[in-house]
């Protein structure tokens, strides 16, 4: 067995160190392969440093481009590695065009693709993620879905019942295996010169809602809104992506309020410590939606779906889309109750539960 763990964005490697560290623990014959969809030292070099990860033994610099370009070059990167090193199989986390480009070049080459983060969807097509999802999903041999859900849905497309297995999420392990570090470590607090439970975090990076003029101007509005509805600062650790678009589009963050808090994105250690310290989060990210949910922080989604139902069902997390009515009543009705539900994603043994799997 010769495992391939490929990873190129953010959140791939912050999901993918566990796995890393637990082929490690096993001594199993593995390498990492980084597409490089992220570059910036803090969407990626300090992700590597914080977690303590191997550098990479092949990295694809592919960098930023349009979907064709970028999925193209990954997928054209891939195979080269995989044709060279031949691994039996590859594991690959999450719905980016480094997971779908990465899935194709190992399927046609006839090694085992086993997918962290079966299963999910948004049924928005307008999300690029939706499609690198199906094609992943589908061209996979081990479906590794974080609940229930995730099965049925898969069974529902036809898939094998014998390729699926509920495992949890990574995101546990990561947050259990970094918690305590950022508890201990992190002075972002101190920085920021925020206090536990006075301040309101965000974030925004989906296309949907950055790409486009309105929209964007809408989600600032909305945070300006929340910001002043709680009469707290909002700390916005702001994504590439969104920096780029409000440049382009010429928007001001602070409209009516002086409390949005624009800063550079976040290590993971002092990221972990606001999700854990804030009055209520708001976002399109997925990975944060679960983080929030297993930390016991309340939390906001800023789209008009979710391929996390598990958050809402247990009461973690509303679904509000960019409207500002839906958002200040959801804010209300989290703060209005006790943040006491279960963690739907499992107990931080995910990553061991995968290598087991594979290696049966
Ligand atoms: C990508 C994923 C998205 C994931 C997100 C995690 C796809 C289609 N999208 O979105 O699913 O939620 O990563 O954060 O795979 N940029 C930099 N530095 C970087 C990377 C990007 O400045 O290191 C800027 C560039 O201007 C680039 C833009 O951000 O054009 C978007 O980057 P891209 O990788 O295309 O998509 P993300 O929005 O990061
Ligand atoms: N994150 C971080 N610093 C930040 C913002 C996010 O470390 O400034 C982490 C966050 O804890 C989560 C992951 O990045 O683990 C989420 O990434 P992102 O929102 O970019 O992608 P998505 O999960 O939506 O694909």
């Amino acid at each position: 067995m010769k495992i391939a763990l490929v990873l190129g964005t953010r959140p791939e490697i912050i999901k993918m160190a566990s796995l890393i560290r637990e082929c490690e623990i096993q001594k199993l014959d593995f390498f990492i392969i980084h597409s490089n969809q992220h570059y910036s030292e803090n969407l990626d070099k300090i992700f590597f440093e914080e977690l303590n990860l191997t550098t990479p033994k092949y990295n694809l610099q592919v960098g930023s481009s349009n979907h064709g370009n970028q999925t193209g070059k990954i997928l054209i990167g891939m195979e080269e590695v995989f044709l060279k090193e031949k691994p039996t199989h590859v594991l690959t986390q999450g719905d980016t065009n480094t997971v779908l480009a990465c899935a194709l070049a190992a399927s046609k080459l006839d090694i085992k693709v086993g997918h962290v983060e079966a299963g999910l969807r948004s049924y928005n097509r307008k999300m690029p993620e939706e499609t690198n999802r199906i094609v992943t999903d589908h061209v996979s041999d081990f479906l590794f879905c974080p609940t229930n859900t995730q099965k049925i849905i898969l069974e529902k497309e036809g898939l094998d019942q014998d390729k699926i297995h509920i495992v949890g999420n990574t995101v546990v392990d990561a947050v259990l295996q970094n918690i305590k570090i950022a508890q201990k470590q992190s002075k972002i607090l101190e920085i920021l010169n925020i206090q536990p439970k006075e301040f309101i975090l965000a974030t925004a990076h989906r296309s949907l809602n950055v790409d486009n003029k309105e929209s964007l101007q809408n989600l600032i509005n909305c945070l300006n809104n929340a910001a002043n509805q709680l009469n707290l600062p909002l700390v916005y650790p702001i994504h590439p992506r969104t920096k780029k678009m409000l440049k382009n589009f010429n928007i001001n963050p602070n409209i009516n309020t002086k409390k949005i808090k624009l800063i550079e994105p976040l290590g993971y250690l002092d990221f972990l410590m606001l999700q854990k310290h804030a009055k209520i989060i708001l976002t399109d990210s997925g990975g944060i939606q679960e983080e929030a949910c297993v930390l016991k922080t309340p939390c906001i989604t800023l789209r008009e779906e979710t391929e996390r139902p598990e958050t809402v069902e247990v009461g973690a997390n509303i679904i509000t889309g960019i409207n500002i009515n839906k958002i200040t009543k959801a804010i209300l009705a989290m703060l209005n109750k006790p943040p006491i539900w279960e963690n739907p994603y499992g107990d931080g043994t995910t990553a061991k539960q995968i290598i087991e799997i594979i290696k049966k």
